[in-house]
């Protein structure tokens, strides 16, 4: 038997890979973050699964959770939201069952920016304006961040923003941005992306706290970046009509020539 650590995606319940579903359909135990995972995931479970929210339950209790479906031999769907590599707490769980011999694998799911510059309809790296993205979050109650992590400190790079788990933090993370973004950066807060509900703010630094009017609460990421406004950035060489390369060298002398075929 496997835990397998699924990414559930962002909220709409068909943003899933083919292969998480199977997994879920094969797993007669699911485990799932409630707080974030849609509900509509689970009507993947088999006739009769255990399905278990962990959200009130602690890091010892999931892990006897899935301790006891391994010593019944039975297969689990571990559901977290959006992707696994970013605040799932995945981490402290793959450590213990290492420890405990307990084999699991991994299936990555549709991040939260992914879905959220989807709605934006945004790519986030564009040629002369931003080639970073910084996927990040301010301090939470249950985590500090560490002190070279400083918003002002990913601000002074110009990047792309993703500002995660901060929605209630957005006047500090204003305060903080200014100075490096300037006072016009364009900034979009997206809520519940990808869910029914989605809603989306665009503004400026200067004035995305009025916009967003405390309207919106915790399943928000806020963008922040150049990238978000002018329509004024360069085109990729990769298909200008004179960029010489593997899948379209430009004469019999291009070093592709030969190695297109
Ligand atoms: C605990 S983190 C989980 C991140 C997740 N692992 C991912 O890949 O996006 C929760 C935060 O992710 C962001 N988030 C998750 N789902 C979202 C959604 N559908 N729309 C906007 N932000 C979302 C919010 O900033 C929220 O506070």
């Amino acid at each position: 038997m496997t835990i397998h650590f699924i990414g559930a995606g962002p909220g709409a319940p068909d943003l899933l890979t083919l292969r998480g579903r199977d997994l879920i359909e094969g797993s007669p135990v699911c485990l799932y973050a409630g707080s974030l995972v849609p509900a509509a995931l689970l009507d993947h479970c088999p006739p009769g699964a255990r399905i278990v929210n962990t959200a009130p339950l602690s890091l010892d209790d999931i892990i006897a959770e899935m301790a006891a479906a391994h010593a019944d031999g039975h297969d689990v769907a571990r559901l977290h939201s959006g992707d696994l590599s970013i605040w799932s707490a995945v981490g402290e769980q793959l450590r213990r069952l290492r420890a405990l011999n307990i084999p699991f694998d991994v299936t990555p799911g549709v991040p939260s920016f992914a879905a959220a510059a989807a709605a934006l309809e945004a790519e986030l790296t564009l040629p002369g304006l931003a080639q970073s993205l910084v996927l990040t979050r301010t301090p939470g109650r249950a985590s500090t961040m560490p002190s070279a992590e400083s918003l002002a400190a990913f601000g002074a790079t110009g990047a792309t923003l993703a500002i995660h788990l901060s929605i209630h933090n957005l006047a500090q993370t204003v305060e903080n941005l200014i100075p490096h973004h300037g006072a016009d950066c364009p900034v979009a807060v997206v809520w519940r992306a990808s869910w029914p509900d989605q809603r989306i703010v665009r503004a400026t630094l200067s004035t995305i706290e009025q916009a967003v009017a405390g309207s919106m609460e915790r399943t928000a990421l806020i963008l922040v970046g150049q990238v978000l406004g002018s329509p004024d950035f360069g085109e990729s060489s990769l298909y200008a009509p004179d960029y010489d390369r593997r899948f379209r060298p430009q004469s019999a002398d291009s070093r592709f020539a030969e190695s297109s075929e």
